[in-house]
Parts: structure tokens; sequence; C-alpha cells
């Protein structure tokens, strides 16, 4: 577990999530610099969801990240311990998203449910990633796909110790300023750098079960995109 994991109870992350899910789509837009979207449309590309389908996004808090996997005609799920990030999502509803409460590390779904299971940017707030990945391995059906979307680090060292001085210098304070909850924004800082890289969270997807790991860095390494497959 990372320090920011093991500092914040589960009941703390989903309150400060309830804080801050009226202005949490605005200010990700104003943090990334719009970069967010493309990101998105990266993360929609990889699930590749048809119609017929149906897409498990955990972690989805108001639902930006799930109605990307809707376009093309597939149902999506859309599930947060976060009552009041789910409420706002739930004041836009759109035919094909369905917004559940429910806790990552115990999913209120059956057995192989889902074809595709994907968390963007929220793997990181869970308070156990193995077991997160292990419950999302048992909600997706055999040879189904997993597809998650984190914030990662650099592979040129100079470039990552740049980017560690904006997450810790920076960030926070336009957080700061635009939020008006410094505590939620320092901890995104905090749970950014001790965050596993992407070999190493390639290795604890493996650990938790899932096959043929890959991953590709976008944004030179400010986020990455690991996939994986539920053996058939
Ligand atoms: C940074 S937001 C990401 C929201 C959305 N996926 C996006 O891309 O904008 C992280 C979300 O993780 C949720 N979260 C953290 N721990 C969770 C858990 N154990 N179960 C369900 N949701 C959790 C929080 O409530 C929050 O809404």
């Amino acid at each position: 577990m990372t320090r920011a994991q093991l500092d914040k109870q589960p009941a703390e992350v989903s309150a400060m999530f309830d804080k801050v899910a009226d202005r949490y789509d605005l200010l990700n837009d104003a943090l990334s610099l719009g970069m967010d979207r493309l990101w998105r449309k990266v993360v929609a590309g990889a699930v590749g969801a048809e119609a017929g389908d149906l897409v498990l996004d955990l972690a989805a808090g108001t639902g930006t990240s799930s109605r990307a996997f809707t376009t093309a005609g597939a149902r999506c799920v859309a599930c947060d311990f976060s009552l009041g990030m789910l409420r706002v999502g739930a004041s836009q509803p759109a035919p094909l998203l369905r917004f559940v409460a429910g806790d990552a590390l115990a999913l209120p779904f059956r057995d192989g449910a889902f074809r595709a299971v994907t968390v963007s940017f929220g793997l990181r707030n869970v308070a156990d990633t193995g077991q997160a990945l292990r419950e999302l391995l048992r909600v997706t059906r055999p040879g189904g796909k997993l597809v998650i979307c984190e914030f990662s680090h650099l592979p040129a060292r100079p470039l990552n110790a740049l980017y560690e001085q904006y997450l810790t210098r920076v960030l926070p304070l336009v957080a700061r300023r635009l939020s008006g909850n410094a505590e939620a924004y320092d901890y995104l800082a905090e749970s950014i750098r001790d965050w596993p890289a992407q070999r190493e969270l390639a290795a604890r997807i493996v650990e938790a079960g899932w096959l043929a790991v890959t991953w590709k860095n976008l944004s030179l390494g400010v986020v990455a995109v690991h996939q994986a497959r539920r053996p058939g």
C-alpha cells in the first residue's frame, strides 16, 4: 500500500470526494489543461465497447469517464462509493448509463457479469489495490478485458523531477484557489507521487490473476493506460 492509501480511511476518501463533487469536472479540465479529454478518448479506444456489451466503470465518480464507453451502443455501469459524486453524475442522465453505489473492495455484482472492466484515475484512491484488482477479475467474464488509466511517472528522470516539483508546489496552489479545498488536492499530489510506476503496477495486475498485461504512456508518462485479460 502507498503512504497516501495508508493515511486515509475509506470513509475519509468518500467524504472528501463528496465535498469536491460539484466542481470536480471543472477542476479536472483546468488542472490537466484539457488533456483529460484526450486521455479519456484513448481509454475508450482501449476498452473498445460495442453495442450489446456491458462495461463496468469502477470509481466512476460523476460518470465523466463512463459516458465515452456508451457511444457505440454499449451499456455502462458507473460504480462509486461517493454518493456526492454519483448524485452529480445522475443529474445528467444518459440512456445507456446506470449509476450504482458500491465499494471497489466488495463489488455488488455477480461473477463474470461484465465483458470489460475499467478504472480511470480511481485505483490510486482505493485503500487496497490488490483486493480491488481481484474483485474486478471476479466480475469480468472469462476472456474479458481490464483497462486501467492512472497517473504515473515519467521515465526520463530529469523530467520526472520537474513534474514532481509541479505536483508538490504548483498543483496544490492552483487547486486550492479554484476549489477552496486544500485537503483534497494535497492528497491528489501525494497519492500521485506515491503511486507505483508502470512496471510495478503491471506486476500487481499479474499478481491479482490477470494475463497479458501491457501498458502505454500518455503525455510522456504523466498518465499510463494498462490493459490485461481475464484468463479464458
Ligand atoms: C479521481 S475520482 C475519478 C472519477 C472518474 N473515474 C474520472 O475519471 O473522472 C476517484 C473516485 O474513486 C472513488 N473511490 C475511491 N475509493 C473507492 C472505493 N473503495 N470504492 C468505490 N469508489 C471509490 C472516489 O469516490 C472518487 O469518485
